[in-house]
This record gives structure tokens, sequence and C-alpha cells, in this order.
């Protein structure tokens, strides 16, 4: 029985995964998640493109990796493996849970995780009445909001959103107002709207990694990747924030693994990435001016960096030559003296601020290759596969015998 992956396009990460399978010795077969054709019927099933048959290699397959890279792509691609019979990593209900941040949210609140305050309203900010008449809404969803959460600083976010987008600060009540109204119904903002308390977590905030392998407890790594900068409120990685590798105190791991049970639930095999951030308040023991000084010596060192990841030829025709020059890159970052500087300031803020730390995220397919790896020192393909070792030979799920 092998292991398979499921993706549509090989991006960083899934090559990396790929080429950390060979290292371990794991036979790793890829299932397509593009221009095939998938059905069911009274008679089986058929998994296939124009130019091949997938069902053999699904049959062979005990546990999948679900790489597919949008949220709405990942929820099919877990249903319909699970169908088939494969135990996926993440699995449906924790893809579902994932999806959404305000059920991810219930899920940590349910088991007493610290959470940042959140409002969720199931109204759309435009709406038609019975008669056709067009309603506005948003001034009756601003009132609802800050009558939980004040008149003052207010997240509005994308229930389903990622990479940040359409995550907005509203700072007084125009603003919120404004973004309310300019807000449609999508597929990343299903109905209604989220608010959340608007945290002060200084310049930087967390993401950490929890795993569990069927048979073992949750483990959560004891290094986190930190995100900062000074830039915008959001200091998460896509928009090209600096980061760096802080060690965790014991109870912040312990909290992390609450949430990857609050989301893992009764499933034997998962691994997470969730998001925290501290509620320093006034406990800013460096000067601001100081910190941006040192991120201002760490631009040069993180362009080299940034100058590798733009070589895409290369890292299509040859990614372990690419991942070669990315290491060096990254080392060279890392061995600059403003990193460790800045890295200890955030290490000890993560200290002193361990009893506010707030989990507010569980993403189900994180990014790794790069930062996660570089930085915190987590290849997260080695949980990854092992996860999925752990569980590919377990009998209960045994390949559907044809009908
Ligand atoms: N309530 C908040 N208070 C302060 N900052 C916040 C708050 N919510 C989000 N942020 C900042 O905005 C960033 C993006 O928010 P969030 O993680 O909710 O969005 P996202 O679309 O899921 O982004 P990603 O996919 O990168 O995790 C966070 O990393 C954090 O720095
Ligand atoms: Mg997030």
């Amino acid at each position: 029985m092998s292991i398979a992956i499921l993706y549509e396009y090989a991006e960083t990460d899934e090559l990396g995964i790929k080429l950390t399978a060979e290292e371990m010795g794991i036979k790793l077969s890829y299932i397509p998640f593009r221009k095939v054709a998938v059905s069911i019927g009274n008679d089986g099933y058929n998994f296939k493109s124009k130019g091949r048959d997938f069902r053999e290699l699904i049959e062979d397959t005990n546990a999948v990796l679900n790489r597919t890279q949008s949220k709405n792509r990942r929820l099919y691609g877990s249903s319909i493996l699970e169908a088939l019979g494969k135990y996926v990593i993440n699995s449906l209900s924790i893809e579902s849970l994932c999806f959404s941040k305000f059920r991810t949210l219930a899920e940590f609140w349910k088991m007493g995780v610290k959470i940042p305050k959140t409002v969720y309203v199931p109204c759309d900010s435009h709406d038609q009445s019975t008669a056709g008449v067009k309603l506005h809404n948003e001034e009756d969803i601003a009132d609802l909001i800050q009558s939980d959460l004040g008149n003052e600083n207010v997240v509005v976010k994308p229930d389903g959103g990622t990479h940040g987008n359409a995550v907005r600060l509203a700072r007084e009540r125009k603003d919120l107002v404004s973004f309310l109204d300019c807000t449609e119904p999508s597929i990343i903002n299903p109905v209604g709207f989220v608010a959340q308390e608007f945290v002060e977590k200084w310049f930087y905030d967390l993401r950490i990694i929890v795993s569990k392998e069927r048979g073992k407890p949750p483990y959560c790594y004891p290094v986190a990747l930190a995100r900062a900068g000074f830039k915008d409120f959001r200091t998460n990685t896509y928009l090209g924030n600096m980061v760096f590798g802080v060690n965790l105190p014991l109870d912040a791991r312990d909290v992390a693994v609450k949430c990857g049970k609050a989301v893992g639930k009764e499933n034997e095999a998962w691994l997470l990435a969730l998001d925290a951030m501290f509620n320093i308040g006034a406990d800013k023991f460096v000067d601001d001016e100081y910190i941006k000084s040192e991120l201002e010596k760490l631009v040069s060192p993180f362009e080299g960096v940034r100058e590798v990841k733009r070589d895409i030829g290369l890292k299509n025709h040859d990614f372990a030559t690419w991942n070669k020059h990315l290491e060096t890159a990254y080392e060279k970052y890392k061995s600059a003296e403003a990193y460790e500087s800045v890295r200890k300031i955030i290490e000890e803020s993560v200290e002193r601020g361990k009893n506010n730390i707030l989990f507010h995220e569980a993403n189900s397919c994180p990014e790794f290759w790069e930062q996660t790896r570089l930085i915190a020192g987590i290849n997260v393909a080695i949980p990854l596969l092992k996860c999925a070792q752990s569980v590919s030979g377990w009998s209960v799920y045994q390949k559907i015998r044809e009908r």
C-alpha cells in the first residue's frame, strides 16, 4: 500500500514533499486534481484524465495528503477520497472546520482556549425585501458589532479568507460602516460578517505547528515562526513581513495542543498550522524606533532570499539545486546580527506575554518549505508523511471493493 499526494500544480511545498519522501525512502504517488473526471454510480467509480486511468493507483493507496490549493477544492478532495475509502490528511471534518474562521474559533472557545473576542452577524450588508426593495443593513450590522466590541478599533474579515485578503482594521464607526458596505457575499465570505476585537500584538504574530500521528498524542513543535513588521497591522508573511524562529514557552505549547485537539477531534492523524497573537498591551519593553532600524538592516539579506525565489526557471527545472540556493540565502539572512537581536526581542516578549496568548485560526494546508522549514527548522513534509504512514496500514481504511 502506498501514500499519495493530491494536488493540481506542483508548487514549492509539493516539490518539497516529493523530495522529502525520496529522502525518507517513501513511495509517493501523485493523484492529479485538475482535468480529471471523477464519477460515481451504481456500478462503482472512475477517476481518470483524458490520457490516464487512476483507479488502479487509487486502489493501491491507503493514505492521501490533500495539498489542493483553495479551501473549496480541499473540501472536494477530502470528501471524494474519503468516499473512496482513503484516509485523508487532513480529513473532511477538519477541512470543514478550518474553512471557517468562526467555526474554528467556536471549537477553540468550547475547549476554553483564549481567543480574540469575535462577533458573527449572519446578515449581508445588502439585501432585498420581499417586495423587491433594496435594503442597506450595514448600519444595523455595525450597531450589533459595536454593541459587543465597542466603538474603537475593530478588525473585519471574510470568514473563509486567506493571505490576509480583505482583512481590514476599522478605527472608527465610519470605516466600519464603509467596510461593511463594500463587501458582497462571496465564496470566502458566504453569509454575513466576522468582526474581531483588535489585539494589541505589537509588531509580530506567530505560526505554530501541531500534528498527530495515529497511536501517539498530539505534538506541538517547540519553535514557532514569528512574522514581524510595522508596515501594516497584518503581520502575516504573505504581505512580505520578516520572519524569525522563536522558542515557545511550555504553557503556550500546551494550549496549542488543546487547539489541535479541538479541531482534530477523533481523527487519528492530522497536521495543523495555528495562528496566534499576544495581547501585549503596554508591555513594549523596547523602543519601536530601535526595532524598525534593526528590521531595516535585514532588508538587504532578505532581498537575497527574494532573488532566489524569483528564479522560477531553475526551481522548475532543477528543484534540488534551487533548494540549495534557497537554503544558502536564508542562512545568510539568519546570520545577520540584526536577525538575532530582533529574534531575542520577540522571544522575550513571547515569554512575558505567555499568559495572554490568543489563538485565532487553524490552517489545514500550510505553506512551509521556505519559512517554516528554514527559519523555524520544521520540515512539515516529515510529520505529514509520518502521519500518512501511521494510518496507511490501518485496516479500517480498506480499499473499496469493486461492485
Ligand atoms: N483581531 C486582530 N487583531 C490584530 N491583528 C489581527 C487580528 N486579526 C488578524 N490580524 C492580523 O492580520 C493578519 C491576517 O489575519 P488572518 O490570519 O485572520 O487572515 P488570513 O486571511 O487567514 O491570513 P493567512 O492566510 O495569512 O493566515 C494576522 O496574521 C494578524 O497579523
Ligand atoms: Mg490566518
